[in-house]
């Protein structure tokens, strides 16, 4: 298997969100990270106006500082940082505002990590996709297999991905943490072909640790070693080299 393995979604910079808590369970969920094999990192922040009120400045600050943590801790974890933006009609004004940190590239285009709602696919979404996509942005659905719209019509997905959305999948979706429910929908996606990459969404050390290794092996039972590889390695770091490649090494 591939050496390297990619997290583009996960809640480790201490105190933005409902993610780490401080620093000490940041290092924490770095070194997890490690120990499961992850070497790269792109940590992910909610943005969702109101709850969660992040921009490029609060991130890169808390981002530097983590940097220089694990530097002074000794932990081989390179790490980059993005946003997860809630979806809302804020995106609109958050774009034209530049004020969200996007995740590397896609074919050349930037790429949104977008999370809807979890209990519905809001109507008019596919509008604001429409939208993201017009100004040459790529958006990247976070964790579909664990929408309960989405979970019991699985249709409604379709119209993103005739628009040509991402997918992320969250990896203990599919080893079947979330449920039977949530499950099902990760290996029915997996086996249409139309998920993009993998994640751990990590938010703590406790119930949501970073733990991607297992979800690769559980994908590589649906749809075998070389996409599974592909879905934590190739892609993601496709998408977030140019991330990594600012960072000091
Ligand atoms: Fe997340």
């Amino acid at each position: 298997m591939s050496a390297r393995l990619v997290d583009l979604h996960n809640h480790l910079l201490p105190g933005l969100d409902d993610g780490a808590a401080d620093l000490g369970e940041a290092l924490a969920m770095a070194r997890a990270a490690v120990a499961n094999g992850i070497t790269h990192c792109v940590c992910t922040p909610h943005m969702q106006p109101g709850k969660f009120n992040n921009d490029r400045a609060s991130i890169s600050a808390a981002f530097k500082q983590m940097q220089a943590a694990l530097l002074e801790h000794n932990i081989p974890l390179r790490i980059a940082m993005s946003a997860e933006v809630r979806f809302g009609l804020e995106v609109m004004q958050q774009v034209m505002n530049n004020d969200i940190p996007l995740l590397g590239q896609w074919q050349g285009k930037p790429v949104l990590l977008l999370e809807l709602p979890h209990h519905e696919v809001p109507f008019g979404a596919d509008k604001l996709t429409q939208w993201l996509l017009k100004q040459g942005i790529v958006p990247m659905i976070a964790h579909p297999e664990r929408n309960r719209g989405l979970q019991h019509n699985p249709a409604k997905l379709r119209p993103f991905v005739q628009q040509g959305c991402l997918f992320q999948l969250t990896a203990a979706s599919v080893t079947g943490y979330f449920g039977h429910s949530t499950q099902a929908l990760a290996e029915q996606l997996l086996k249409e072909g139309i998920v993009t990459v993998l994640a751990s969404d990590a938010h703590n050390m406790q119930y949501r640790p970073p733990m991607l290794n297992e979800g690769r092996r559980a994908a590589e039972l649906i749809v075998g070693e070389v996409t599974a590889i592909q879905l934590t390695s190739t892609n993601p770091w496709l998408i977030t080299e140019p991330l990594f490649a600012e960072q000091p090494a």
